[in-house]
Order: C-alpha cells, then structure tokens, then sequence
C-alpha cells in the first residue's frame, strides 16, 4: 500500500477523487456536506431524507453520482467532539475507500470549526493513514495499491506530522507482524541497522560473546533454549544540543514458547508479537529521525527466542544479572522481566534523565484492562503525567496502576536476591516492581500485552499488529 496525503485549499466539492466524504452532525448535512450536496442537485439530502441512515457514529451511507461515489460518514452527535473521533472517522474512510477500490479521496477536514484546522487535520491524517493499513505480504494474490487522499481545508504542516508518526506505527506493525520464521534477533538487529543506515541514527548490535562479557546472566539464560543467538541492539538519536537524555527500553522476545514452562497451544497464538516493545522503539527512532526533536535518545533492546532444547534453561536455575543482583527463575514464562532487567542495567549507564521500558510483559495486564488499554506503571508522577497526556493526543490509552510497594515481599526468593514470579493476584504489579529493582527513578514502564495485537479488526486497524505506543511515546520526546 502506498499511500499519499494532501491537504488542499478547496471544500470537498472542488477538490477531486472518485469517493468524496462529508460528515453527517447530529442527523444533518455539515456546511461542506450542503455544499456538495448543491453540486449534485440535492442527491445527498434526498438519500438522507429516503434512507434509514441517520448519521450514527461509523455508519456510512455511498451514493454513485455519474462516475463518483459520494459518502456520507456518520459523526455521531454535536456534543463530545474530540481528536479521537476524527481519528476513527479517517480510518472509516480509508477502509470504505479500499472496500470500493478507490484511487482518489476527498475528505472533508470533520470538526475542523471545533477543534481548529491543523488539530483536526492532523487527527483525520492519521486516521486515513493507519485505517490504510494492510499486511499482504505473504498473501499470493495481493496486488500494490495506491491510493491518494485530499483533506479539504487542511493544515499542511499538520498533515506531515501525522504521516511522519502514522507510518512509523506502520513501520512497527510490519515488524511485530512478520512471523518469526523470518524475524528473529539476528534479522531483527539487522533490520535496526538498515533503519539506522536510512534515517541516520546510530546502531549497535553485540552478539552472544559480547553479552556475556557485560554479565547479562538473565538474558542469556532465557536465549540459552534457541538454536539462534541472541542479540543486543542499542540504538542511539543525537541531536545537535539536546536538553535532556532518555532511554527507551523495548521487550525484545522474537517468540515465546514459555520454555519448560510451556504455554499451551491457545496461549503460545501471536506469540510473534512478543517483540512488539521492541518494535515500538524501533519505530519512535523511525519517527525521531524524521521529527528531530532536541533530545539524546537511547534505545536498547534485548532480542532473543524463549525455546525448549536440551540447553535450554530450567526453573530453581539462578542466574546473576547485569546489575550484580542475583534471580532464581521460578517459571521460564516470566523470561521478558528477565531481558529486561539486563536491558534496563545496560540503560543505565547511560546515565539517562529518564528510562522508559515498553514490554509485552504480562497476561495480567490483559486481563486487568482488556486488549485496548496499556497499563502505565511510573516512580514519578511528573513523568507519568507526560506520558498520559502525550497517549490522550494520540488516542492511545494508558492507564496507571500502582507500584504497590508491600507486594515487593511476593518476588523474595528462598536462594537468590529475587524470584522472577510472585503470585497470580496483582501479576502485572509485581512484573512492573521486579523491573524497578534494576533501575533508578524516574522510571516508567509500559505494559502493552493487551494493545499490541488486535483480535479482529478494530477502529484504527485490520486484525493483527497495533503499533502501540510509537505515537505516545514519540510526541512524548518531542514535549520534553
Ligand atoms: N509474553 C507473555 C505475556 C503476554 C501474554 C503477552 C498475553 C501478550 C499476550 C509473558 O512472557 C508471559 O508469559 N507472562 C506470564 C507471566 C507469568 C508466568 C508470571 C503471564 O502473563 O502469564
Ligand atoms: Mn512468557
Ligand atoms: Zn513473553
């Protein structure tokens, strides 16, 4: 899919495209519907008139005139407007668009009055653009398609920004979508260093010699069951006078049996996608590249396969990790709280301002808030406010959860420092506190095990990598 977005001076009814789109407001016509409506002869009210369409929010009616097609979008009522409605709006239009085969779009800039020109352009930009979204790649029949969307009366500069933040999403959709036949850490290192190359950040890739050199126990213990090495990528964006320096920390698991403590077949589904933090800071260095925001950012990401084999590792193990900290592995499933506590050790000596780490970390996350809420864990509610207010622009939603201190005693270990699991009640806590043993404040973690993989097609998207978190974090670093 290519896609292209231009913002154009002209309402929808002058600008051209085979499928033009206006917005229907609590039951009516907007000022741009009416207008099209004048340039048909009245086909448009006519069709709301006879028709049992009503304008709810996501309904669409089309209606052929001549050689176009006309849209009418449902915006739900006058009241709640937000970015977030916009944003799904775009994405209606750009599945309809693709469902009628439709090169040429014009889309009326929705709410614009309301929100303002550039904010609702940007919205509606993203929308088109991620509701574009497909991953066809394996599929035999797929053909390239292109297609170009106008925005009536849209905001230039705006347009970019959501083209620069939607197709680093895409980016990490692509990522967390391919299977794990074909991404594995050492194509995973080698498409970081492709990225690098192309956008100009820095990156460096450490092999197996080289982790064990740095004392990263942990990591190693849980890439020990795979035929395939692990790697360490450290991604480094150095802009000319930054004003601050963050470390992102992404999971990294290629794929995730859950070792000896194997998951069962329904539970080892998507599994791929344990690499989706990953990806997600892959695709905030994508969008940093282009944005270059005056911030040092660090990315670092332990890429490895959690597998079974006679060197694989085993619970009652204990391993050292980067820290000195010693770990007893009480269930090999909790293997990302264990790469991630060498990755954020490794972080650390960045000696960075703030360490975020972003993780498809626990089941219990999922079950707590669902598939489409990512919960936040932060030291410091300053850093934890810049996170949740860079998620509500992006409409990516994140919601805090306590570092409960007093379940800090569940992850005591009869032999070691620590155990990797505590108990079932409370897991993503827990996962979140055993992580902050390998950091210093402020730090915020970000649990994405619901968000990252969609089900079923949902409102931004098809079925399958969401991209979480790269718009989030990415207008983060640029508020800093
Ligand atoms: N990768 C999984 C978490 C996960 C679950 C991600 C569902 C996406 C969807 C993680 O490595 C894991 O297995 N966590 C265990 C931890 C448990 C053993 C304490 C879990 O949540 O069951
Ligand atoms: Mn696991
Ligand atoms: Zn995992």
């Amino acid at each position: 899919m290519k896609i292209s977005l231009r913002s154009g001076r002209r309402s929808v009814a002058g600008l051209p495209g085979k499928l033009k789109v206006v917005g229907v407001v609590s039951g009516e016509l907007t000022e741009a519907g009416q207008e099209l409506d004048a340039a048909h002869s009245g086909l448009l009210s006519k069709a709301l008139k006879t028709s049992r369409f009503k304008g709810e929010e996501g309904a669409f009616l089309v209606v052929a005139a001549g050689d176009v097609f006309l849209g009418l979008l449902g915006l739900g009522q006058k009241r709640g407007v937000s970015t977030d409605r916009v944003r799904e709006a775009g994405a209606r239009v750009a599945k309809k668009a693709l469902e009628l085969g439709v090169r040429e779009v014009a889309v009326e800039n929705f709410f614009a009055e309301r929100l303002g020109k550039a904010e609702a352009s940007y919205a509606l930009a993203e929308g088109l653009y991620l509701g574009s979204y497909r991953f066809d790649r394996y599929k035999s029949e797929a053909r390239p398609v292109r297609v170009r969307y106008w925005i009536a009366k849209g905001r230039g500069r705006a347009v970019e920004e959501a083209r620069i933040l939607a197709e680093a999403t895409a980016y990490a959709r692509d990522l967390a979508n391919k299977p794990p036949n074909v991404l594995y850490p050492e194509t995973l290192a080698e498409e970081a260093e492709r990225l690098a190359k192309e956008f100009g950040f820095e990156a460096r890739v450490l092999g197996p010699e080289e982790i064990e050199a740095l004392g990263m126990g942990a990591f190693l213990a849980v890439a020990r069951g795979s035929a395939r090495p692990p790697r360490l990528i450290h991604l480094v964006y150095r802009p000319e006078a930054p004003r601050r320096r963050v470390a992102l920390v992404g999971k990294g698991l290629c794929f995730d049996t859950g070792g000896y403590s194997l998951k069962p077949t329904e539970g080892m589904r998507y599994m791929k996608a344990d690499m989706s933090g990953a990806a997600a800071v892959l695709g905030t260095f994508r969008a940093l590249a282009e944005l270059r925001p005056p911030v040092e950012v660090h990315g670092v990401i332990a890429a490895a396969e959690n597998k079974i084999s006679g060197s694989a590792y085993v619970v009652d193990e204990v391993v050292r990790t980067m820290s000195g900290k010693t770990v007893e592995v009480a269930n090999t499933d909790a293997e990302g709280r264990l790469t991630l506590a060498d990755a954020l050790a490794y972080a650390g000596r960045e000696a960075p301002d703030a360490i975020v780490s972003i993780a498809t970390l626990t089941g219990s996350s999922v079950v707590a808030l669902g598939r489409k809420v990512a919960a936040l864990f932060a030291t410091e509610d300053r850093l934890a406010g810049g996170l949740l207010e860079a998620a509500g622009a992006e409409g990516e939603k994140l919601w805090r959860m306590p570092l409960e201190r007093s379940y800090r005693k569940l992850l005591k270990s009869d032999v070691a420092d620590l155990k990797n699991v505590g108990t079932r009640e409370g897991g993503a806590i827990q996962a979140a506190l055993f992580l902050t043993e390998f950091v210093r404040d402020p730090y915020a973690h970000l649990d994405i095990a619901g968000p990252a993989y969609q089900r079923e097609d949902w409102e931004l998207g098809p079925v399958g990598a969401s991209g979480f978190g790269v718009r989030t974090l990415a207008r983060w670093l640029r508020s800093l």
